[in-house]
């Protein structure tokens, strides 16, 4: 049985994956069957994706949701120019996007599966090229058996690697362009520096070494920066396509699914909080729909005093306030059954709190 509290034992130092190679985590594989293609970031993946179409379409406009992470957002602005956005409700899952009532032939339209849970998109003979972002849901059922052109994750959400993402086509062989990817020692200077965080993290969680929080978190920002201000698609080094492909069928999803339920059944029902979640998927992580933003920053202050660290999805974005306010909590293969009571203790207090008797 794991007593130990991985939440009491991250002492601040960011919500990087640590290095997991050398410890032992039981956990079950599953066939990746498609033919992928291997990157550094989701944007290199997308990019190349585009690029790849661009070889045999003229793309008129390419259509982004207008919730979404302004990140990825800002960086294909600076790369494509003919860029529009279409409205979308994230949290109805259960309306598929209809493309052919905004995009035309010419067009490629980016789909995002919302936490995992979303219905994708409807399609006919005419509709746009479709191109699907499973960061969110690497290897939930619409990623599996998407629908799309194209498909795309950035697979350092999920998986404890520095940096990674991948590329396929549903049900097809994925065009090779080699032409399109440039080898750039710098940038694997910045990766194998944020590998060497990583392993400082596990060393650090081990007990073994000191961190220097500081210079440690500064590693994260700097590679943040430098991940913007860099436009090119990199060729993985063989030493990186072996790392991606050690975690790549590892079904980190079931030990997730195990913990969200665990919360599902601890935390307190209440008005002001809506868990985002749905039969039979598996989300993100925990998923908190506030529809006030002062309710939503108390809840974000009481998580962060008791070392819950929630990201916020996604800050920026113009179209949320109408929507609510979410936070979401990491849930992944760190986290066990102890850390999800301490979670959902922690949640149910604030609940208590601000719940007028
Ligand atoms: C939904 C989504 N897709 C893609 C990306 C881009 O991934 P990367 O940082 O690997 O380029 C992000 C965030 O960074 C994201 O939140």
């Amino acid at each position: 049985m794991i007593t130990d509290n991985y939440i009491k034992k991250r002492d601040g130092i960011g919500s990087m994956f640590h290095d997991i190679a050398l410890e032992a985590h039981a956990i079950d594989t599953i066939p990746i069957e498609m033919d992928y293609t291997l990157f550094y970031t989701g944007r290199q993946a997308v990019k190349y994706i585009l690029e790849t179409i661009k070889e045999n379409h003229n793309i008129e406009k390419i259509w982004m949701p207008s919730y979404y992470c302004q990140h990825v957002t800002r960086w294909i602005k600076k790369v494509y120019t003919n860029l529009h956005f279409y409205d979308i409700n994230p949290f109805e899952f259960h309306s598929a996007v209809d493309v052919n009532s905004f995009a035309s032939k010419n067009d490629v339209v980016l789909i995002n599966n919302y936490w995992g849970l979303s219905d994708g998109f409807s399609k006919t003979a005419d509709s746009p090229i479709i191109i699907e972002d499973h960061s969110h849901g690497w290897l939930t059922k619409n990623c599996m058996k998407s629908k799309a052109d194209y498909c795309f994750v950035s697979l350092r959400k999920t998986l404890p690697i520095p940096l990674g993402g991948i590329c396929w086509k549903p049900n097809a062989k994925m065009e090779t362009a080699k032409n399109h990817f440039i080898d750039d020692p710098k940038f694997y200077d910045v990766f194998d520096r944020l590998h060497l965080a990583m392993k400082a993290k596990y060393d650090y969680k081990k007990g073994t070494t000191q961190i220097e929080k500081t210079g440690y978190l500064k590693v994260m920002e700097d590679t943040e920066d430098f991940l913007d201000a860099n436009h090119e698609i990199i060729s993985v080094r063989p030493q990186d396509v072996r790392l991606l492909e050690t975690y790549l069928p590892l079904n980190f999803l079931a030990h997730k699914a195990a913990n969200l339920n665990l919360l599902y059944q601890h935390i307190q029902p209440t008005p002001l909080i809506q868990i985002i979640k749905r039969p039979d998927y598996t989300s993100f992580g925990l998923l908190l729909l506030l529809k006030e933003q002062s309710l939503w920053a108390s809840l974000r202050n009481q998580l962060i005093e008791n070392e819950i660290y929630p990201s916020f999805l996604w800050p920026d974005n113009k179209s949320l306030p109408e929507l609510g306010y979410v936070l979401n909590i990491h849930v992944d293969f760190r986290y066990h059954a102890i850390d999800m009571v301490y979670i959902a203790n922690t949640i149910n207090d604030w609940i208590r709190f601000n719940t007028k008797a």
